[in-house]
């Protein structure tokens, strides 16, 4: 787990607390999504390249900073979806592109439905966007989709995150960074996320009906 970051905050558990509490209602689950993403794009940006520009501020000039590469957000739907106006907060001259994956209930494996990405990469960087990383079978295909679309640097968030599935993007592909808020115990027979905060999309979406 090399390349895995865990974030260890007071204010970040006690917003995962809020996501895990079967009680919390959309909004407010979706407020702490949004407070989360943030927190770790924070983190998996601090390597961003950086150019100066000069700059005028009402007093003199001096030499300001702007993020020299292209960055690509890659949400992957549904839920992904939520991460994307908080991280392009403090990434508003990302790229946005769409995957829409979902996991078969039987098989727990992903089924791609969806792709809106360009014939090659135009971004140096892509932050592939997703509150659960399980299985990893969602998120090894994302993966494999930004190899095969020519992204040399990918780095998945993720708010919560299974040791099975940090251990499968690890090994099918060491270079890929994960950023989680935390990984939990295990997955349980249905292969979900326990404890968990069950599934991220219908509560996000309010499908849980
Ligand atoms: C969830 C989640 C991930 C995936 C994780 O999506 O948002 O995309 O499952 O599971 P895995 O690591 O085992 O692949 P889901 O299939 O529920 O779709 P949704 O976003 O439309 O709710």
């Amino acid at each position: 787990m090399s390349k895995t970051r865990v974030l260890d905050h007071p204010l970040v558990d006690c917003h995962l607390t809020n996501l895990r509490k079967k009680q919390t209602p959309p909004a407010a689950f979706r407020h702490s999504i949004a407070e989360l993403s943030k927190i770790l794009a924070y983190f998996a940006s601090a390597d961003f390249p950086i150019a100066q520009t000069t700059i005028e501020t009402p007093l003199e000039n001096m030499q300001g900073s702007v993020i020299s590469g292209r960055v690509g957000l890659i949400p992957i739907m549904r839920a992904g979806i939520s991460m994307v106006q908080p991280v392009l907060g403090l990434i508003p001259e990302a790229e946005v592109w769409h995957l829409g994956l979902y996991r078969d209930e039987q098989t727990a494996l992903p089924v791609h439905y969806y792709s809106k990405l360009p014939a090659s990469a135009p971004v140096d960087v892509a932050l592939i966007l997703d509150p659960m990383l399980a299985t990893g079978g969602s998120a090894t295909l994302a993966c494999q989709q930004m190899q095969d679309w020519g992204v040399s640097k990918v780095k998945l968030l993720s708010i919560i995150a299974a040791p099975e599935g940090i251990q499968k993007v690890n090994a099918e592909f060491p270079d890929v960074e994960i950023h989680a808020c935390v990984v939990d115990q295990k997955l349980n027979e249905n292969n979900f996320i326990v404890p968990g905060l069950g599934d991220a999309g219908d509560r996000i979406f309010n499908t849980l009906h």
